[in-house]
């Protein structure tokens, strides 16, 4: 959960997740630490370490922290999971990793998951871009909120992101990525798509899907909630982040990944209604006037057999023992009286109606295993 700071140091000025929202401190030996506000960089800068040989296929789970105002589906503690694979570059990579995500959606029930998916070209053309977006929304500032215009002053980028109803007229006009990149860039995107339709997944082409850390190139995507109502849908994210290896220290090396953030998932389970609610009833409910030492034995060598099994305490009124049963919602009650005991029997009562009967005591198990599966 600690890593070096310089670690996000070098993601870049430019990236609000670490400048505004990293908790950071000096430790008692004077180094400057970092609660992770993700793991990608982290995962580079182990390969940096340990150069393990590509391509290098790993996966994470854990917590993140980032100095966020708290609202529904952002914290500032998180879980994500996530992988990532180092040194390729083929697109069909890019759509095996996606398509993995997906899946992992899909299985878990998830059926309103959307893919939105752009490329944010190499280096070069993400400068290009940046600058042109700048002049644009230089042109244009009048028309600019002034959160807008502040944003504007550290990133142009994350301009785009603004959900501001008086930025969006602006914003619909600016330039887009598609036009800024190379053939290179270009053709490899093309080729994740057709890779993506290939695997018979869906997706949905966001031009100003430009993401919040900065070490992105080429493609980039955002899985998407359309059931969750809170500000934040994205239930996961990643991309390319081609140059961060390098920027690490390392040899340059191709990187891909994503992260799915839990909490936010499972808020769309919640929403989609994914988990049913839990079946708390118990199979078998023990009834015993005779004191409850008889209760005891059975409830034990039911629950030893594997049956699931309670009982009234108290040495209660038949009466109110079997309104506990009622409530316990259990297939079967087991009634023990001073009559039962005497003749080496217990009764046994189905709770959904039907006949009940007296049972050899030595033959429970068998008896209620029958009435409970039938066999
Ligand atoms: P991210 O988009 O910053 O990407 O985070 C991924 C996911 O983590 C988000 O889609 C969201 O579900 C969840 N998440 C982020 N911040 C919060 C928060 N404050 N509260 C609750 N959930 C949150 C990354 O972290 C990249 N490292 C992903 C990646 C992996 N890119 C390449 N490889």
């Amino acid at each position: 959960m600690f890593e070096d700071l310089g670690v996000f140091l070098r993601l870049g000025e430019a990236t609000e997740v670490v400048t505004k929202e990293m908790y950071d401190f000096e430790d008692k030996g004077g180094r400057r630490v970092a609660l992770r506000p993700e793991q990608t960089a982290s995962v580079c800068r182990a390969f940096v370490e340990h150069r393990p040989v590509t391509p290098w296929k790993v996966w994470y789970a854990g917590p993140n922290f980032r100095y966020e105002k708290p609202q529904q589906g952002r914290y500032r503690q998180f879980d994500q999971v996530g992988i990532e694979v180092l040194g390729v570059d083929d697109p069909y990579l890019d759509a095996e990793v996606i398509s993995l995500a997906m899946q992992f959606y899909e299985r878990l029930g998830l059926r309103h998951v959307t893919l939105a998916i752009n490329s944010l070209g190499d280096d070069g053309d993400r400068e290009k871009y940046t600058n042109a977006l700048r002049a644009y929304f230089e042109a244009h500032r009048d028309a600019l909120s002034t959160e807008s215009l502040a944003t504007l002053g550290r990133n142009p980028l994350r301009v785009l992101d603004s959900k501001r109803a008086d930025d969006q007229a602006v914003i619909a006009a600016a330039p887009k990525i598609k036009d800024f990149l190379s053939s290179e860039a270009g053709q490899h995107f093309e080729t994740v798509l057709a890779a993506l339709q290939g695997l018979g997944v869906k997706f949905a082409l966001e031009d100003r899907l430009v993401r919040g850390l900065d070490y992105y190139r080429r493609t980039t995507f955002e899985f998407i909630s359309t059931e969750l109502q809170a500000a934040h849908t994205a239930v996961g994210g990643g991309g390319r982040y081609d140059g961060l290896v390098e920027a690490l220290g390392g040899p340059s090396t191709p990187g891909i990944g994503f992260a799915l953030g839990l909490d936010r998932t499972l808020l769309a389970c919640d929403a989609e209604n994914v988990f049913a609610a839990p079946l708390v009833a118990v199979q078998v409910f023990v009834v015993d006037t005779t004191g409850g030492a008889h209760a005891a034995q059975v409830c034990q060598e039911l629950r030893l057999a594997g049956i699931s099994a309670d009982r009234a305490f108290d040495n209660r009124s038949m009466k109110a023992q079997m309104k506990a049963a009622d409530r316990s919602n259990s297939r079967i009650a087991i009634i023990i009286g001073t009559d039962e005991v005497a003749a080496g029997t217990v009764v046994m009562r189905p709770m959904a109606g039907g006949e009940q009967m007296a049972i050899a005591r030595a033959t429970l198990i068998e008896s209620v295993r029958k009435e409970i599966t039938g066999k």
